[in-house]
């Protein structure tokens, strides 16, 4: 049998994002990232949606030339429907209603949590169930029990700020470039993660919940504070915050998947691109027996192969995808089963 072929549209925050998916296979994967943020030091909603008005039609074209597909070959849609930014998530949804009404097609509207968090399955559809995804990105950092494809129970989030946004703001302290991660992730080699004892959030509470306020804020005192002359370099100040942020991470994800029994760990998000926590993630779950996936930097990070693959995966359990075309956008929403 050949499976349908899958146009997938992702416009939630500030990249636009096309890709062919079909069954468990991405034909394609388009993204472009909007660069003039980073003159400005984070995200201008504004600009954001403008861009994507710009960028949707050639990117979902290439993705259509890159996977060698019509675009009256295309057997159904795929748009991420939220969590994002609304102006960003109006482009796309529409551009794909558009898409679906013209060529009389189907529409699966995607939460794009939910795709992060079976990107894993997507890396390695071999993967199976239970598993346990850690989300952390600059908008999320949540743990979740994953059953089946469509069943899945978040197990704890973040209280204040997402390990992203963490990361991104001390960053800024230390005078480094957006996104923040990439550049502490880089500075953190040449420094020493012991130098400075950093709070761990919430570390030895119960729940799986995480909080990295206290850490930025400890941050923000130490440069404040500590007399010129006994301040550690900045390789030491982005080492041990690293290392804070991903101790309690590898720790509240860890023991939620020791608790659950799960067979498997996947991480998931821009976040997941740190060098410290994939290690540190994979050493753990070796220890334990556990199977470890961080998706490859391409289906980790914001794209559409993620969207497409769920909806491949709805539709092959026999979901009709959305007929009305009367959904609406979801700007924050974290939906708990
Ligand atoms: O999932 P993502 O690409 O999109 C948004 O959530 O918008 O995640 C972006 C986040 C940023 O906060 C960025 O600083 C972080 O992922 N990030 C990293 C690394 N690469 C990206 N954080 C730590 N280490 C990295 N290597
Ligand atoms: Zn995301």
């Amino acid at each position: 049998m050949i499976e349908p072929l899958i146009l997938a549209i992702e416009t939630s925050c500030d990249d636009t994002a096309a890709a062919v998916v079909q069954g468990t296979t991405v034909r394609s994967n388009i993204v472009s990232s909007q660069d003039i943020h980073n003159l400005h030091g984070g995200i201008v909603p504004e600009l954001a949606s403008r861009e994507h008005v710009k960028a949707i039609a050639p990117i979902v074209q290439l993705a259509l030339a890159e996977a060698a597909v019509d675009i009256g070959d295309v057997d159904a849609i795929a748009v991420t429907y939220g969590p994002g930014l609304p102006g960003s998530l109006v482009v796309g949804t529409h551009y794909a209603k558009g898409l679906s009404l013209r060529l009389g097609k189907p529409l699966y509207p995607i939460h794009h949590i939910e795709a992060h968090m079976y990107s894993g399955h997507l890396e390695d559809p071999t993967l199976g169930f239970p598993a346990l995804c850690l989300v952390v990105s600059g908008g999320h950092t949540s743990v979740f029990l994953l059953t089946s494809l469509t069943d899945y129970r978040i197990l704890g989030s973040t209280r204040d700020d997402a390990a992203g946004e963490a990361f991104d703001k001390i960053a800024k302290m230390l005078g480094l470039g957006y996104p923040g991660g990439p550049y502490i992730d880089r500075l953190a080699k040449d420094g020493d993660a012991a130098a400075i004892a950093f709070p761990r959030g919430l570390h030895h509470e119960a729940s799986y919940d995480f909080s990295f306020s206290g850490l930025k804020t400890a941050v923000r005192y130490y440069l404040q504070r500590t007399p010129d002359g006994e301040r550690r370099s900045h390789a030491d100040i982005a080492a041990s915050a690293q290392q804070a942020i991903v101790d309690v991470l590898v720790h509240k994800t860890m023991r939620a998947a020791m608790d659950h029994g799960v067979r498997a760990v996947v991480i998931a998000g821009g976040v997941s691109a740190n060098s410290l926590l994939r290690t540190a993630m994979r050493d753990r779950c070796s220890a334990a027996g556990m199977h470890f996936v961080a998706p490859r930097p391409m289906y980790s990070v914001d794209n559409a192969a993620m969207i497409g693959f769920l909806a491949a995966q709805r539709l092959a359990q026999g979901s009709a995808g959305e007929q009305t075309l009367d959904f609406g956008i979801e700007a924050h929403a974290l939906r708990a089963r």
